[in-house]
């Protein structure tokens, strides 16, 4: 019955559109349309990215995989056919998904990565159709398509339509706006069973969370960087499980970029020149050889610029991304005055420790 349906010609493609047809009419139901503040700009770049990618990306990339693979490796064509169909289902997803929580991991790490995906967090609402919001040369550099392209050269589609519809489903559920894990973290007898299924699977509070602004919302942006399963943030030490959700999304320091900018870039940059999509730009050092006194108050939370390239010095307005740096956040037990660190050298961050002494001595040295 099973491989009746799998043989069903696109049956991946109408699985996943029919499931943001779902959480589309249960968002729009659910009042998300009318409080939405998207613009045109928004949709269109979000719903382009779909189809581009369903009917150009992906396809073209498969093709490329079938005449390599057929004209270097031809005795490999259908070496998986004869696979059991959980085994391939296994095989194919588990690498997959660690291959797309590296990838996305280093979108968060390398700076021209980070430009490629950089318009995902942008988004200031999340949404069903989020996932599919990244620049094209993004997808096509995504070493999981690649990877889908090879396993059907190897005769795996069918454990590939599989895959791809539990996998979009999870992706698409954990964007949505439809947070259907919170009642589960509330009611004392679901809860546990919620505790268990986070740690299997991406659920909506797991991934709000990397969509967050930042700690200071109640966001992880620097953690919970998995897509399907949340093993691969526990085995690699970026999982962060709370039950609850941010109270702002997008970057802290928001531009004015084009759908064409984002989606295009390279090939088309903003025209926002505060924007790291804007030609030649280039994040400042902003560090200081000096410390700023901070009258801090019982209970507040304030977030340390560590990278120092900060426009807002002490502290951070999240231009650390892109690169491995994070910044540090610090909670006053008490009212009174704190000395931050402008030179980022101090081994006592976020605080002075006169670090930026030694380095005025050293200058004075030079000078002298
Ligand atoms: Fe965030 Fe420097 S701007 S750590």
């Amino acid at each position: 019955m099973l491989q009746k349906i799998l043989d069903i010609k696109h049956l991946d493609v109408y699985v996943v559109i029919g499931t943001l047809v779902l959480f589309g009419l249960v968002e729009t139901f659910a009042g998300f349309l009318k409080k939405s503040r998207r613009t045109s700009g928004d949709w269109i770049q979000e719903a382009g990215s779909f189809f581009a990618l369903s009917t150009l990306i992906h396809p073209f990339i498969v093709w490329v995989i079938f005449q390599v693979g057929n004209y270097a490796l031809p005795g490999y064509a259908q070496w998986m056919g004869n696979w059991n169909l959980i085994a391939a289902l296994a095989f194919y997803l588990l690498i997959d998904d660690m291959l797309q929580y590296w990838y996305h991991r280093s979108a968060h790490e390398y700076p021209f990565l980070w430009k490629l995906h950089r318009t995902h967090h942008q988004a200031e609402e999340m949404g069903y159709f989020v996932s599919y919001r990244n620049a094209a040369l993004y997808y096509l550099l995504m070493p999981n398509i690649w990877w889908i392209g090879l396993v059907t050269f190897w005769g795996g589609a069918k454990a590939i339509i599989l895959g791809l519809i539990f996998k979009q489903a999870v992706i698409i559920s954990s964007h949505s706006t439809v947070k259907w894990d919170k009642p589960m973290y509330e009611n004392r007898w679901l809860r546990p069973l919620v505790k268990i299924l986070e740690r299997v699977i991406i659920t909506p509070a797991f991934h709000h969370k990397h969509h967050g602004t930042s700690k200071l919302e109640g966001g992880e942006p620097n953690h919970n960087f998995g897509n399907m399963f949340s093993i691969w943030d526990q085995v690699f030490g970026t999982a962060i499980f709370r039950d609850h959700f941010p109270t702002k999304y997008g970057l802290p320091r928001p531009t004015q970029d084009t759908w064409a900018a984002a989606y295009l870039y390279p090939l088309v940059k903003s025209k926002d020149e505060n924007s790291e999509l804007a030609p030649g730009y280039a994040h400042r050092d902003t560090t200081l050889p000096e410390a700023t006194t901070v009258s801090v108050k019982k209970g507040e939370q304030y977030l340390w610029c560590a990278c120092g390239k900060s426009q807002s010095q002490p502290f951070c307005d999240g231009a650390h991304h892109g690169s491995k740096q994070k910044p540090i956040l610090f909670e006053a037990k008490r009212d009174g005055k704190v000395k931050f660190c402008n030179c980022k050298l101090s081994k006592k961050g976020p605080f002075c420790d006169n670090s930026h002494e030694v380095l005025l001595e050293k200058v004075e040295e030079k000078v002298s």
